[in-house]
């Protein structure tokens, strides 16, 4: 399964702070918003990872990961012209997914829960189709919707509804067989111009090909997606590492913990670390040998 990351938009809901700086870029507590989501491929196991981002902001990410090998991925990089819709990341990723089968995360979606290394697996191995997450949330007009039956089984979807007919939002994790690619190559545009991947999710609904997982009440999805929600995203996040003594999102652990790399190499990149803190926290890892 190959792995996307799309990192661009225009950012506006917050600024000025975005005003020059790209949105997943920004600090969600101790690091840049794109180490949540790309912590999330990389514990699907998944190596090669493109991430799409505007043309003023690209290298930045380049400039921040690199080629990815110091932590055994395979990073990528892709421009977005412009902001026309989520979908558009299956087009300009096409080469990069080849007749592989595809995980999409957006860039500025946070997740963290103890079972995620279970319900990734699971739901990675085969796919057949497209996999939507579900998650409850007392704004769903916010977000892409799903309404499921009484058996749990998706029966419909719609993007921003202003009457949602149930609170489940569908988050920006998404799994897809690789029809995706001629999916998205043959959409079109909606009102407001975008290539919506409600729409593409609703194609494989109408095929009966869409499955819902609902996240249930053991997992965070946090919002980055105002100053505020921002800030409370960053206080979870500092919370959980300050009362635990863990670290959410260290990419360098979970490449180990993810057997991309041996604890030689998370040592030394926790030598190599500036930050004393970080630093030693790798070094302790690894010579515990923690998997
Ligand atoms: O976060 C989950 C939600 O993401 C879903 O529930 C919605 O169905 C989905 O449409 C999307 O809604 P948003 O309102 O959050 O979409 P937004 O336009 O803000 O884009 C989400 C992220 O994707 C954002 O970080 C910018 C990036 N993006 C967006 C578009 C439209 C791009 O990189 N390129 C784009 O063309």
């Amino acid at each position: 399964m190959k792995g996307i990351v799309l990192a661009g938009g225009s950012g506006t809901r917050l600024h000025p702070v975005t005003s020059v700086v790209s949105k997943q870029i920004l600090p969600v507590y101790n690091k840049p918003m794109i180490y949540y989501p790309l912590s999330v491929l990389m514990i699907a196991g998944i190596r090669e990872i493109q991430i799409i981002s505007t043309p003023q902001h690209v290298g930045l990410f380049q400039a921040l990961l690199g080629d990815g090998s110091r932590l055994g991925l395979d990073l990528t990089y892709a421009v977005q012209p412009a902001p026309r819709g989520i979908a558009e990341a299956f087009v300009i990723g096409a080469d990069h997914i080849g007749d592989d089968t595809c995980a999409l995360i957006l860039g500025d979606n946070v997740f963290h829960g103890s079972g995620l290394y279970g319900l990734l697996r699971e739901h990675t191995a085969h796919v057949d189709g497209c996999v939507l997450f579900g998650y409850s949330v007392k704004d769903p007009e916010r977000y892409g919707v799903g309404e499921v039956d009484a058996s749990g089984r998706l029966v419909a979807l719609e993007e921003k509804p202003s009457a949602p007919r149930s609170n489940l939002a569908i988050t920006g994790l998404y799994l897809y067989d690789n029809d995706v690619i001629d999916i998205a190559k043959n959409l079109r545009p909606s009102a407001r111009g975008e290539l919506e991947i409600t729409d593409v999710n609703r194609h494989y609904l109408a095929q009966g090909k869409a499955r819902l997982v609902d996240l249930g009440r053991g997992f965070a999805w946090l919002d980055t997606g105002t100053h505020d929600a921002l800030l409370q995203a960053s206080q979870y996040v500092q919370a959980l590492e300050q009362r635990q003594g863990v670290w959410i999102a260290c990419l360098e652990e979970i490449a180990f913990r993810m057997g991309f790399i041996d604890a030689e190499a998370c040592h030394r990149l926790g030598r190599e670390s500036t930050h004393a803190g970080y630093g030693t926290y790798l070094m302790e890892l690894a010579s515990q040998g923690a998997r």
